[in-house]
């Protein structure tokens, strides 16, 4: 295997407008995160990966982009960003930034000239297709829906044809089989290359090709989703080798791409093998809804999964072992946040850490979501008007229309199960008012538990979360067991136990056991096949062995150096 810098980094992702604002306007800022580049440090990541700051209307805080190449105003100046990329990596850290490929904002020049006539030579940068006429009227091209809800068509005032957008309205889908589009594109990676990012994370990546634009079959009227129509077609994979060829592998640098749940194992080896030519990475979201969070009445009763986690964990590392490389991440900015999805209750901290060590301890490279450092929670949204995202103000619009009987205090519930939102409250850096995020009122609301669950207490505390993160870092980047770590072979243990993941690491000379009991309750663990010479992190006080068998307290993590009993 060739090794790469990414192989030996831990990342940390910031979603910027809800970092820290620096200019003191209530909304996160470039600003903001210069003046936490020595926290970062400290944590000990060496890779950042920023969220979207470019010029956008903002409708889907940035993802829309109106021009690739301007910086978002309200998030400072292109200055703002070249500062941070020298300022980081004069500490060792690496910088990538969101690349979005599938869409630009409705407001980019390209979409409105494309837009503007049939004729006009932007006119199939963006994917256009007449509509049909029925005894109703005119309606569109298919019947499918977007992800953000709704149809994925929308008319264009005064002709009789539709842009197609996958997500909002305001984000028409560019037209990848358009080799003018890719072309253009990989100019804009190449400029912010040029600037010194080292690599980017790719969005969405998976849905630059379409199926041909048929109905889906079924029976109700309303436009239906089916992710299949438009993730993982075949001409995605020659877009990608192109771009590689023509960006990544010139300048080498990092490509994490986004394929989301939509990819199978097969699909993921296709984008980020070693030898397949197109992405370093991938993002996968298989353990992201494990306890189906979707389906659950009440998502503070929800126990973990843990058949689950190991299935889809132990599948992507198996098939990963050789071929190729993996991010190691929970969760992001798109999803619920850890503890209040798998972790507990009743048992914040120590939950925490143990979801820390089970990541941490595999091969690949983590990625810390904001926050996920010192246990930040989902936000308590009791009223509509609390939400800010596109996705969940959407969706609360389809359930009034569809469910008129229920009251907005349910429709609220629903739609805080699984709302994006929860990530982005504001990072909660100390007690003062808006837990020191910002002078001003935020943009959101700040999670009310600030006052105990902040980074300035958990700095204070050796044995915070924060702490412990920093501790499994270390043990990633500079120990003895660094290498063991970052890429021993990795063979999952107590296939079916339903309560413990533990898997073994196993390096040239070094060999570790990781046991995490992921549940709220004892469970003896029999280590009678080992010899355990040390303890190399635990996420609680000294592990209690008698007689081979080590009890494990309610979400306790032990590691261990062993020695195998052949
Ligand atoms: C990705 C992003 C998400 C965004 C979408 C459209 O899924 O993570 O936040 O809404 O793409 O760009
Ligand atoms: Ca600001």
């Amino acid at each position: 295997m060739d090794k790469k810098w990414w192989m030996e980094s831990v990342g940390y992702q910031i979603y910027v407008k809800s970092f820290k604002d620096g200019n003191d306007d209530g909304i996160g800022d470039l600003l903001g995160i210069h003046d936490k580049l020595s926290y970062l440090s400290d944590l000990g990541v060496n890779l950042l990966w920023i969220g979207p700051f470019y010029d956008s209307p903002m409708d889907d805080n940035g993802y829309d982009v109106r021009d690739f190449f301007k910086v978002n105003p309200t998030y400072g100046t292109l200055d703002d960003v070249k500062r941070i990329i020298r300022d980081a990596h004069q500490l060792g850290i690496r910088v990538i930034l969101d690349f979005v490929l599938n869409h630009t904002s409705d407001e980019h020049p390209w979409f409105v000239a494309s837009r503007s006539s049939v004729d006009d030579p932007k006119r199939h940068y963006y994917i256009w297709q007449k509509g049909r006429m029925t005894k109703d009227g005119l309606i569109e091209p298919t019947n499918w829906a977007s992800f953000f809800g709704g149809s994925c068509w929308t008319r264009n005032p005064g002709t009789d044809d539709y842009y197609m957008h996958i997500f909002s309205k305001k984000m028409p889908d560019l037209n990848w089989a358009n080799p003018l589009v890719r072309k253009e594109m990989a100019k804009v990676g190449a400029w912010w290359l040029d600037l010194g990012v080292d690599g980017f994370r790719i969005d969405a990546v998976s849905h630059l090709d379409r199926a041909p634009f048929e109905d889906i079959e079924t029976t109700s009227r309303g436009p239906v989703l089916d992710w299949h129509r438009f993730s993982n077609l075949p001409a995605v994979h020659p877009y990608l080798k192109e771009m590689n060829e023509r960006l990544f592998k010139p300048y080498g640098c990092l490509t994490i791409g986004e394929v989301g749940g939509e990819a199978s194992i097969e699909e993921g080896l296709k984008y980020a093998a070693f030898d397949a030519e197109e992405l370093s990475m991938v993002f996968n979201f298989d353990h992201n809804w494990c306890n189906n969070l979707h389906e659950s009445d009440d998502p503070d009763a929800l126990i973990t999964d843990v058949h689950c986690l190991r299935r889809t964990f132990m599948a992507w590392q198996k098939a990963f072992a050789s071929d190729g490389w993996l991010p190691l991440n929970w969760l992001n900015h798109d999803q619920p946040r850890l503890l209040s999805h798998y972790g507990s209750k009743a048992y914040p901290k120590r939950s925490a850490k143990m979801l820390a060590t089970m990541l941490h301890m595999m091969r690949g490279t983590p990625f810390i979501y904001q926050g996920e450092e010192i246990g930040m929670k989902n936000y308590p949204f009791t009223k509509a008007d609390e939400f800010r995202d596109i996705a969940s103000i959407q969706q609360m619009k389809t359930l009034e229309r569809d469910m008129p009987d229920v009251n907005q205090e349910e429709l609220v519930r629903i739609v805080a199960k699984t709302s994006r939102d929860h990530p982005r409250t504001p990072m909660q850096w100390s007690d003062e008012p808006n837990a020191g995020f910002s002078s001003q009122t935020p943009w959101i609301n700040v999670h009310p538990d600030y006052q105990s669950v902040n980074v300035r207490l958990e700095q204070l505390d050796h044995r915070s979360i924060l702490a412990y993160y920093k501790q499994l870092i270390d043990l990633r980047l500079s120990s003895r067991y660094q290498d063991v770590i970052k890429d021993g072979e990795i063979r999952f243990l107590d296939l079916d136990d339903p309560d413990l993941m533990t898997y073994l690491r196993i390096g040239d000379s070094i060999t570790l056991l990781v046991i995490n009991n992921m549940h709220d309750i004892e469970k003896p663990y029999d280590l009678s096949p080992y010899d355990t010479l040390r303890v190399v992190i635990s996420n609680h006080d000294t592990p209690i062995i008698k007689d081979h068998v080590l009890t494990l307290k309610p979400f306790e993590s032990m590691v261990f150096e062993v020695k195998e009993h052949l």
